[in-house]
């Protein structure tokens, strides 16, 4: 209680964006239609999504299913107006020669994770069937986790995530951006991999690419990892200090039509983090020193959207805000550090990071 009587406020609370790893994933990118009318109801929908999560997430709670809404810069100002997250822009395109980090539509990212495919599906149905004729989807992905959790090619993905509070601190905004605290930015590439042709690289040398063993998922030694590694390259240092993302890559693909993919989804509370990471990929560092994944690799895709707090969520009406005014509270909290909440209490509450608790 403070002086006054009235309760100390709480931090917003975050989405679930620091989960454990789960089976099952399907990525939702959308557009929303021309008109406001599509706008009503999109803003309409943000306040019943905790409603639809906990509705499919309770028939099996153990299942840990999840939900991640993203928005797009574009988007924002279409439905929000007011005050912007400080870093939300489009996706940055990139263009080197024949790789190309290209940039599409997209309003609406939807991240779903679960233990179970189908959790996953009704509740991506049910916001379907909410959002009704106020969207199109662009791109959907079921994305499904491949033996002792590795990519079609063969690695083990995601070693090097960071975890427990290091997770917290990569991924949601802080006191930088005291509105948006609580928040985090998104980016997502779905990339289709040449399957054949790298099958047909010795293992040795797909080790020199990636950075690390491909059996032993340890990584190489400096004396052998050449500056072109994949784990060189997305390895960034400022002021001594590593920046770190929290990725949750999942295969996908289609056996009959040679399909083999890896969608690619990395969280930060800086989207130039990741920015930093795709230009040292495509362009090289140095310039010409570049990712040779990216010879094996097509980007089909590229966006970049704002991750709001599940507390913002919450509050969105359905009208749009005047100018100037805030829809999250700027004094609930100057910058807290987030704190896990539980799930099932009715906020969107991130869960528990891998290992805590997966079974
Ligand atoms: C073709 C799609 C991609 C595949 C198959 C892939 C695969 C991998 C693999 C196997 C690892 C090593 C294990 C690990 O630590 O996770 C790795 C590490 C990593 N990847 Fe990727 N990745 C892809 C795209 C990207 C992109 C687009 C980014 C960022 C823009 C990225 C960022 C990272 C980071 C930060 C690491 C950890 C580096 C370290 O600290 O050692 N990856 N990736």
């Amino acid at each position: 209680m403070t002086e006054s009587g009235a309760q100390p406020r709480l931090p917003p609370a975050p989405q679930a964006v620091v989960q454990s790893l789960t089976r099952a994933a399907i990525f939702l990118v959308v557009t929303i239609n021309p008109g406001e009318e599509s706008c009503v109801a999109v803003r309409s929908f943000c306040g019943d999504l905790p409603g639809l999560l906990r509705a499919v997430g309770f028939r099996d709670i153990e299942a840990n299913l999840s939900c991640v809404m993203g928005i797009g810069s574009e988007a924002w100002d279409r439905l929000f107006g007011g005050p912007r997250p400080a870093e939300l822009h489009p996706f940055r395109e990139i263009k080197a020669g024949a790789r190309q980090a290209i940039a599409t539509p997209g309003d609406i990212l939807f991240h779903f994770r679960a233990k179970r495919m189908d959790l996953c599906f009704e509740l991506a149905t049910q916001i379907m069937n909410a959002l009704g004729e106020a969207v199109t989807a662009v791109d959907e992905v079921h994305g499904f986790r491949y033996f002792d959790d590795r990519d079609l090619l063969g690695f083990v993905d995601g070693t090097e995530n960071p975890t427990a509070q290091t997770a917290l601190d990569a991924a949601y905004i802080g006191e930088e951006d005291a509105l948006f605290a609580g928040g985090s930015y998104v980016i997502v590439q779905k990339y289709l991999h040449d399957l054949d042709g790298w099958n047909a690289l010795s293992t040795e040398t797909q080790e020199r690419i990636i950075g690390r063993g491909k059996l032993s998922d340890i990584e190489l030694d400096d004396a052998v990892k050449p500056s072109f590694a994949h784990s060189a390259l997305t390895t960034i240092v400022e002021d001594g200090v590593e920046k770190k993302i929290l990725r949750d890559n999942m295969p996908f693909g289609k056996v009959a039509e040679k399909e083999f993919g890896t969608y690619f989804i990395g969280y930060s509370r800086s989207p130039r983090t990741i920015e930093q990471m795709l230009e040292n990929m495509f362009v090289g560092r140095p310039p010409g020193n570049y990712d040779r994944l990216l010879d094996f690799s097509i980007a089909k895709t590229g966006n970049l959207f704002f991750v709001p707090s599940a507390t913002f969520l919450e509050n969105v009406g359905d009208e749009p805000p005047p100018a100037g005014q805030e829809l999250s509270d700027p004094t609930a909290s100057p910058a807290p550090a987030p704190q896990p909440v539980s799930k099932g209490d009715g906020s969107l509450g991130i869960g528990s990071l891998k290992g805590d608790s997966e079974s």
